[in-house]
């Protein structure tokens, strides 16, 4: 049996961009190459949680030792959230999820018209992690802040009005890190304390994540 600091543990983290389809051909997306979320799967794994993998399209392998859950759109990544979702303990939120879809999606492919100007129209879409943590039954929930200024601002802000018990703040402007790079640097930002995590690989950082996450997790419990 497994004696890490999950063990027994189910852990869903989401990872990796959504994918929000204009017409069969087009769609809105961002540069989330989903190597934080993985790294932070194989970390959870390693202290011996239950691992489910939600995915939005990436170019990564299928990890071993773990349920992943392929999905396109925020839609699609809310639904298999939630599936399960009572018996999860730990909610980590790395997606980058589009906050917005077409209103519609075009059944053809939209033809070039004679206008310069087109217009396409876009709706809110569901917001997951906060989703979760409305829940009744929340899990320890953990959301990532994507910000190219007033990092902590932002970040505090994020982790109150999505009910978060704690969030990792990313700095996507710094070049070398953040999306799609192999290194990251991040703020791990909770309701009374901060705590800076330096540049280093994502899959390190991840597991330094993994055990302040745990150690949060084990003092609210
Ligand atoms: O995938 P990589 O290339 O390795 O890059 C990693 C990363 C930069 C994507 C990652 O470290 C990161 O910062 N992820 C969050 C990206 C983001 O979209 O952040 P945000 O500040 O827009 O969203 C705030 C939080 O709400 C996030 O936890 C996000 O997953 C969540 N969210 C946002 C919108 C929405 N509709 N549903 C959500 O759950």
């Amino acid at each position: 049996f497994d004696t890490g600091a999950l063990a027994g543990k189910t852990v869903y983290i989401t990872a990796g961009p959504t994918r929000e389809p204009i017409d069969p051909v087009r769609y809105i997306s961002n540069h989330s190459s989903g190597k934080m979320g993985y790294a932070l799967a194989e970390a959870a794994v390693d202290a011996g949680a239950r691992v489910r993998l939600i995915s939005g399209p990436v170019n990564l392998p299928a990890p071993a030792r773990m349920e992943r859950v392929m999905v396109q759109t925020a839609e699609e990544m809310l639904a298999a959230s939630l599936d399960g979702i009572e018996g999860c303990d730990i909610f980590i939120a790395s997606a980058a999820v589009a906050d917005y879809r077409p209103t519609s999606v075009a059944e053809h492919k939209i033809k070039k018209g004679a206008e310069e100007i087109m217009e396409l129209h876009l709706v809110k879409n569901p917001d997951i992690v906060a989703t979760v943590a409305a829940r009744a039954d929340k899990p320890f929930t953990v959301g990532f802040a994507a910000e190219t200024q007033d990092l902590i601002d932002y970040a505090r802000s994020k982790l109150k009005r999505k009910h978060l018990d704690l969030i990792v703040a990313n700095d996507v402007s710094q070049p070398g890190i953040g999306f799609n790079s192999n290194e990251n640097a991040v703020t791990l930002v909770g309701r009374d304390a901060t705590l800076t995590l330096p540049q280093t690989s994502k899959r390190q950082l991840a597991s330094q994540l993994i055990r302040h996450i745990a150690e949060q997790y084990t003092k609210t419990r």
